[in-house]
């Protein structure tokens, strides 16, 4: 049986109706059963980013070894952000900042998603971000869903064939960067219709993630 792929997707806003978050939602629902995708949902109880609590031996906060050990469980993440005052919001670079020090993120393929086709300068400063974090910033996975001004819910990106697509597309790359143990393999994405459409993509070597206790992700394997 293949093993599940986990994805854990983080959105930069912590604001209710985010777009963002709406368009990570769409994301499990169209990345199923391709990839399990679970959206983070604890950026806001994070505390400031202090070095002096980020040391060997230090006992971290619980919100911050959680979302080690929720980065560390996942195959791939997958990030998707606002701009604000042309810079990343403070709390998911805040998020990145306790991540900087440990080996979470070496390695990891990393996707990166924007809902709004505004934004020009906070997408470049992540990928700046993850790469200087040694994460594997995967190429076809960095793009933007412009839901800007209009009906941004799961049902309503599901049913664009346009957002669809790229989602499909982002999702892919994520897993052909963390597959490493099959020559080929047929990844299927479930279309706004319920049915199953399948791609059949030749897979390069790479990672393959190693697990901790804590998991978002419930099933392991
Ligand atoms: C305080 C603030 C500053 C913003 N600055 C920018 C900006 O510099 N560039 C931009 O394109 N949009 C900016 N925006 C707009 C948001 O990035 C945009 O509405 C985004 O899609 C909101 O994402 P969300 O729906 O996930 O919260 C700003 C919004 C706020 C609240």
């Amino acid at each position: 049986m293949e093993r599940i792929f986990h994805i854990l997707a983080i959105s930069g806003s912590l604001r209710a109706r985010s777009t963002n978050t709406q368009l990570l939602h769409a994301v499990a629902a169209i990345a199923a059963p391709a990839a399990n995708v679970v959206v983070y949902d604890q950026l806001g109880e994070l505390p400031h980013f202090n070095p002096d609590l980020d040391v060997e031996g230090a006992r971290l906060p619980d919100a911050v070894s959680d979302l080690k050990a929720f980065v560390d469980a996942a195959d791939a993440i997958l990030i998707s952000s606002p701009e604000y005052a042309h810079g990343v919001p403070g709390s998911l670079k805040n998020a990145l900042d306790w991540l900087v020090s440990g080996p979470e993120m070496v390695g990891k393929p990393a996707g990166l998603l924007c809902a709004s086709g505004r934004s020009l300068y906070a997408h470049k400063s992540l990928a700046e971000t993850l790469r200087t974090m040694s994460a594997n910033l995967v190429g076809n996975a960095v793009d933007v869903v412009p839901l800007d001004g209009r009906r941004s819910d799961v049902a309503a990106i599901r049913a664009d064939d346009s957002a669809r697509g790229t989602i499909e597309r982002v999702v892919t790359a994520l897993i052909l960067a963390a597959r490493s143990d099959l020559q080929q393999t047929h990844i299927f994405f479930r279309s706004s219709d319920a049915q199953l459409s399948s791609t059949t993509t030749l897979v390069r070597p790479a990672l393959v993630a190693s697990r901790t206790s804590r998991s978002p992700f419930g099933e392991t394997s």
